[in-house]
């Protein structure tokens, strides 16, 4: 077996394995092997990071001095070096996590723009003055940052996760402690060393690696952070939320989806197919926005799926470093699993598998962690393969009417993350995108994001947005002063 690759943590400025000088192992799914030795973090650990990311942010600190408009350059010089450093994280990404290398050159690159965006920003953090109802009174407010920020990431898009965190955290003057998820850290390490070679003051960007319950729990418990930025599961995600409430943390939550991508008669037939596919054969399905749900009306159902079905056969699975490779291995173990056993579930509830239902041997898959893309048939709204999160290449087809019961459908779900409509007729398209309990709708389009455009969940797949101009004040709490000009104190005893 080749010798693992050795990485280290980041933790105020040094590179640094865990205090208990434990690690443990990142595997490649497509090969299935072990690949990386990643530093076993813990309370200790946690302990250290949190206590330089205090240090970095208090006022004084050299970060909290910078202007404005230095901290802005700063952010957008980060950018710049993120793109030269966009193939080799990429490369990372694939190796870790088995995303598409035809998709992490172009997402790595991509992250630059949030640096950029918030690097603009950051200048234009601006208070109000109030023109207060108080004779001889000035009030005015200023926005000012919280401290430290976690940042809990998951498997399934880490650098991309974490970014939509960081940039407006670091653009609104805080500090942060990220945690990757113990599956995919070594992107994260590597996106360290851009941090250190543009030179943010120490402490102010840190990582601790390790599990959920040794390294994400501490963290969220500690009492010097003030907010907790966590995607991820809705499990881990209410969790969280529990915890952070002990000492009143700010939190926000981008969690699971159940998606309808839902398609009238009246769609280009052919742009809603491939629409359909990249809502849940893209990134293999592993994606909080994944359109699992593919709601069909009765009028085209068997047309549009035998077309689904003959485009999605084409796909080309394999080796997500080739650059021609569209579905890739699921990124570990237990996911490989857990979409398997809802394949299992979806048969056991009466649904027709008309395409995949099993994991994949061909030769091109290697031993690598593969599910074929599914879909199903036959499926009830009502049924688990319809109602729960499954993370992965399996999509549930469900026939509907008309518009009031697409609508219906649609938002019978604890979910409400996103959704997709295609129809040409634009007053259907703006009915759909009114009526669905969704933060983002797509209208013949999906998967689309941006740094400019919010981003986040209705119900339960969250609590607020991420990216956006008005995201940053979630990172900022306002504060108000008051000044009196008066020559004289008046009556104390009453309120003023
Ligand atoms: P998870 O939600 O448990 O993990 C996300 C992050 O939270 C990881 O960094 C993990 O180490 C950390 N974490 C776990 N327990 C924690 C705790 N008690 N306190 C603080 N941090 C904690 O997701 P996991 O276990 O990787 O995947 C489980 C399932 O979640 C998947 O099968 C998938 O269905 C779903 N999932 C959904 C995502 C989404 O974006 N909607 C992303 C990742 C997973
Ligand atoms: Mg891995």
């Amino acid at each position: 077996m080749a010798e693992l690759e050795k990485f280290k943590m980041a933790i105020g400025g040094q590179w640094v394995g865990a205090a208990s000088g434990e690690t443990f192992e990142s595997y490649n799914p497509y090969t299935a092997q072990p690949w990386a030795e990643i530093p076993k973090g813990a309370a200790a650990d946690v302990d250290a990071a949190v206590e330089a990311a205090y240090q970095a942010g208090r006022p004084g600190s050299e970060w909290r001095s910078m202007t404005a408009s230095a901290r802005g350059a700063l952010l957008q010089k980060f950018g710049d070096a993120l793109l030269e450093a966009a193939d080799h994280l990429g490369e990372m990404e694939t190796r870790d996590n088995g995303k598409l290398i035809a998709e992490m050159g172009v997402q790595c690159k991509y992250l630059t723009q949030w640096y950029q965006y918030y690097g603009g920003l950051c200048d234009k953090i601006e208070g109000s003055v109030i023109p207060i109802d108080k004779p001889a009174t000035f009030n005015y407010t200023v926005w000012e940052p919280l401290g430290v920020v976690a940042c809990i990431v998951p498997w399934n898009s880490p650098l991309l996760l974490l970014t939509w965190k960081l940039a407006p955290l670091l653009a609104a003057g805080n500090t942060a402690v990220i945690k990757p998820s113990e599956y995919t850290s070594v992107s994260t390490l590597e996106f360290m060393k851009v941090v250190e070679q543009v030179g943010f003051p120490p402490g102010v960007i840190n990582v601790v690696t390790g599990f959920g319950a040794d390294v994400g729990a501490p963290l969220v418990e500690h009492p010097k952070v003030a907010k907790v930025a966590f995607t991820g599961s809705d499990t881990t995600g209410t969790q969280i939320y529990q915890a952070a409430a002990k000492h009143m943390k700010h939190v926000t939550m981008e969690l699971g989806g159940k998606s309808p991508n839902i398609v009238f008669d009246d769609a280009e037939v052919d742009n809603a197919v491939k629409g359909a596919i990249s809502g849940i054969f893209a990134a293999t399905g592993q994606t909080c926005i994944a359109g699992s749900r593919l709601l069909v009306q009765e009028s085209i159902h068997n047309e549009f799926v035998d077309k689904l079905v003959a485009l999605a056969k084409t796909a080309k699975m394999g080796d997500p470093m080739n650059m021609d490779t569209q579905v890739g291995p699921v990124t570990n173990i237990p996911q490989f699993e857990k979409i398997l056993d809802y394949i299992d579930i979806a048969k056991g509830e009466g649904a027709e598998a008309v395409l995949g239902g099993a994991k994949a041997n061909s030769l091109e898959c290697g031993d690598g962690w593969f599910v074929e893309p599914t879909i199903f048939t036959g499926v009830k709204n009502s049924m688990r393969i319809a109602q729960e999160e499954v993370f992965g290449p399996v999509l549930s087809v469900i026939p509907f009417k008309d518009e009031e019961e697409a609508i219906e459908i649609g938002n019978d779900v604890v979910y409400g993350l996103a959704a997709g409509v295609w129809t040409q007729n634009i007053r259907r398209a703006m009915i759909m995108a009114d009526r669905l309990e969704a933060g983002t709708v797509w209208v013949n389009t999906y998967r689309a994001v941006s740094y400019m455009s919010p981003f986040g969940g209705y119900k339960q797949s969250g609590i607020g947005r991420e990216s956006g101009q008005e995201m940053i004040k979630e990172y900022l709490q306002q504060k108000c002063v008051w000044i009196s000009t008066a020559t004289e104190v008046p009556n104390p005893f009453v309120l003023r």
